[in-house]
């Protein structure tokens, strides 16, 4: 399963790569919103540093205005990846951008019929968010079994991309559904590795080396 950070932070994204577990970087307006840095110097920041794809989100909701931003986004990188809402608007600019050779990151999806259209349409990768649907009681990973089954069904090439993390049992359980890909969170990147067994059984044998080292 590759692994994605949810973040426009570029502290995060640079520890991240250092950790050699990184595969690429999703953003969307919220996430710009915090760095105080301006939408595209942020993001050309990003794509300095970060091989893999990066998710870059259009804020038009209409076909032509999405498509001139989806255009003008990619022409920044060749790993820049357009993220479009899964709405009626949306699925007409996927399928333009797709046929154009632009990926796009499909976000806000909240059902497998969502999916379905989405994956139709030409979609690169399908991100339904999790943890919002676990806000409202509706079991977030149902919906990515849902998404692999529909899509293995019919031998759809689009990634099924698990969004909207909020823990490391969100992270296990894609992994064991096949998900593939997971966008986390640096917090939670950093849950994934923590095990109280591992420390303790660290500061164990430094206090034994003690015991042994010469001199
Ligand atoms: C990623 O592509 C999404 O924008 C993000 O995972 C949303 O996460 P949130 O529900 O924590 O805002």
């Amino acid at each position: 399963m590759k692994i994605f950070i949810d973040t426009a932070d570029i502290k995060e994204i640079k520890e991240a790569l250092s950790m050699g577990v990184l595969d690429g970087v999703t953003t969307n307006p919220s996430l710009v919103s915090k760095t105080g840095k301006t939408f595209e110097a942020c993001v050309k920041e990003i794509l300095e540093v970060v091989s893999g794809p990066v998710s870059v989100e259009v804020v038009a909701t209409d076909h032509d205005g999405m498509v001139a931003e989806a255009r003008s986004f990619a022409a920044w990188a060749d790993n820049v990846v357009v993220k479009v809402p899964i709405i009626r608007e949306g699925l007409k600019a996927i399928k333009t951008l797709s046929s154009e050779g632009i990926r796009v990151n499909v976000t806000l999806c909240f059902s497998p019929l969502q999916a379905l259209l989405a994956a139709k349409a030409g979609a690169s990768y399908i991100s339904p968010f999790v943890g919002r649907l676990d806000d409202v009681s509706h079991d977030g990973m149902e919906l990515v079994q849902q998404i692999i089954d529909i899509y293995g069904n019919y031998a759809f090439d689009t990634e099924v991309l698990v969004a909207s993390v909020r823990h490391p049992l969100h992270v296990v359980t894609a992994a064991l559904m096949g998900a593939d890909v997971c966008t986390v969170p640096f917090k939670v990147i950093d849950q994934l590795l923590k095990h109280p067994l591992t420390d303790n059984g660290l500061k164990a044998f430094l206090a034994d080396w003690e015991k042994v080292k010469k001199g």
